[in-house]
């Protein structure tokens, strides 16, 4: 049968409308999926190029597809109004306390290493589309111009040609300027936020955390024999300034550690002018915040929001930044803008790791200053986001009805609230078993909360293997909340 009939009397771009309508519910076309171009389309099914625009037109309005500037049409996931979102935190206030469950992080580190595992329980969004073939032949170009010097030990505070991309970028991208000299360059973003909070506070300090928050804080607190409070957040703006007030005001809170774009689990950006209401609070109270800002070249719409750092009058706000969520983590290249903590943490990089890798440092620098990176990451996001529309998609089809999704605005992970029966360590040794990893939900606060959440991962090619692992999961999500 052909696609469009020209003796119907039904409009020609009606019936191209129903064609593509027809694909999208069958599932051959899911979302993220790009439709086939207007000059393609018209070819293919014998119609002229208006026609397939009034009808991709037409599917925009009904909200089925979503175009996309100089990039083309995508069939659109869930509307944000059909996707619940996972509940608010908790109500309960909290109180500091030390951090429990690292034997459970090992067995999530363990199983991530296992081969052959469906990776959702790693986020590592550059996985999505790696871009070896480039950064190789950077990095070829770099030691056959270094010769011996790209042996060498590079300077503690990092390569200068480095710093300065660093610096660039922030004013290129948010208008902001940074000093070189005020930039140390760190073993990954990790390190980055060991020296910060070594460099602000010491054992049985407070320190304050998003929650849910990423676990890595988390085990840095514990292994600094530090104390957490964790502070409610939203699901929409990420942390709650309320209740982050009624904490300071309630208990002697030396340090905030907290991801302003795209934090993880919740991968929600803070607007802008809370920001500033943040730094200012902050600043109002003495208390020095460590914004872990990794994922800042990472939201979908390519818009860069002005790290808080930006807002601060009296350098107490020290900002962490990579290239292992954007480029490479096997680099282990971070950075840390160190306000008037610079000459601190000089000595303690100096002690600890005396500097990162030259030969990488040179490598990115010179990405950067190419353009390569920044084009690299105009291929990263909209495959990203492809994925991301497609896992809520599935989740949505194949998990009990009663499950909560976010909707992240970038990065590569949504967050769900299972049903209540499900317990995610014990999901968690299943999945395993299975060949699967997750990130269970209790890993992402210092007290076990979040029994009934996991955190999946979409930054990863997308395959049938993908496919399968959510399906897998969504049946058994389903059994164990039935009771079988
Ligand atoms: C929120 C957050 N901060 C920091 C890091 C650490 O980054 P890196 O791999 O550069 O050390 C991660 C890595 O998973 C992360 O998710």
């Amino acid at each position: 049968m052909l696609a469009v009939d020209k003796d119907s009397s039904d409009y020609l771009y009606r019936q191209v409308v129903d064609l593509i309508s027809d694909n999208i519910e069958s599932g051959a076309l899911m979302p993220g999926d790009r439709l086939p171009s207007l000059r393609r389309m018209s070819h293919r099914i014998g119609v002229s190029i208006p026609t397939v625009r009034q009808a991709y037109v037409e599917l925009e309005r009904q909200r089925r597809v979503q175009s996309r500037p100089q990039s083309g049409f995508y069939v659109r996931g869930l509307p944000t109004n059909e996707l619940v979102r996972p509940s608010p935190a908790f109500r309960r206030s909290a109180r500091p306390i030390p951090v429990i469950g690292r034997s459970l992080m090992d067995r999530v580190y363990d199983g991530l290493y296992t081969p052959g595992v469906v990776p959702f329980g790693i986020a590592n969004p550059c996985m999505v589309k790696p871009a070896a073939k480039a950064l190789h032949r950077t990095m070829k170009r770099i030691m056959a111009r270094a010769q011996e010097r790209s042996l060498a030990y590079a300077p503690t505070l990092g390569e200068a040609g480095l710093r300065r991309q660093i610096a660039y970028r922030y004013l290129d991208t948010v208008g902001g300027k940074i000093d070189p000299d005020n930039i140390c360059i760190t073993n990954g973003g990790q390190e980055a936020l060991l020296l910060a909070l070594q460099a602000v506070a010491g054992k049985g300090d407070v320190i304050a955390v998003e929650s849910p928050t990423y676990h890595g804080l988390l085990e840095l607190i514990d292994s600094l024999g530090m104390l957490a409070i964790e502070v409610e957040t939203c699901p929409e703006e990420g942390i709650s300034l309320s209740a982050l007030r009624k904490t300071l005001e309630a208990h002697p809170v030396k340090a905030c550690m907290f991801a302003t774009t795209l934090s993880n689990p919740l991968g929600v950006s803070m607007p802008e002018e809370m920001r500033q209401e943040l730094v200012e609070m902050l600043e109002a109270h003495g208390v020095v915040l460590i914004e872990d800002d990794v994922y800042g070249d990472l939201l979908f719409d390519g818009h860069r929001p002005k790290p808080a750092e930006f807002y601060s009058r009296s350098g107490s706000v020290l900002t962490c930044g990579s290239f292992s969520k954007t480029i490479a983590p096997g680099y282990r290249i971070g950075w840390l803008i160190a306000g008037q903590y610079i000459d601190q943490i000089v000595q303690l990089k100096r002690s600890f790791s005396c500097s990162s890798g030259l030969l990488q440092q040179l490598t990115l620098s010179e990405f950067l200053a190419t353009g390569d990176y920044d084009r690299y990451l105009k291929t990263l996001r909209p495959e990203l986001q492809c994925n991301a529309e497609r896992m809520s998609a599935m989740v949505a089809q194949h998990f009990p009805r009663e499950t909560r999704t976010s909707k992240p605005v970038g990065g590569s992970v949504i967050w769900l609230e299972l049903p209540e029966k499900v317990d995610s360590e014990m999901l968690f040794d299943l999945a395993i078993e299975a060949g699967i990893s997750i990130a269970p939900g209790l890993i992402f606060s210092p007290c076990n909360r979040y029994r009934n959440f996991i955190r999946l991962s979409f930054g990863h090619p997308w395959s049938r293997q993908i496919e399968e692992g959510i399906e897998w999961l969504g049946r058994n999500v389903a059994a164990i909340a039935a009771g079988n």
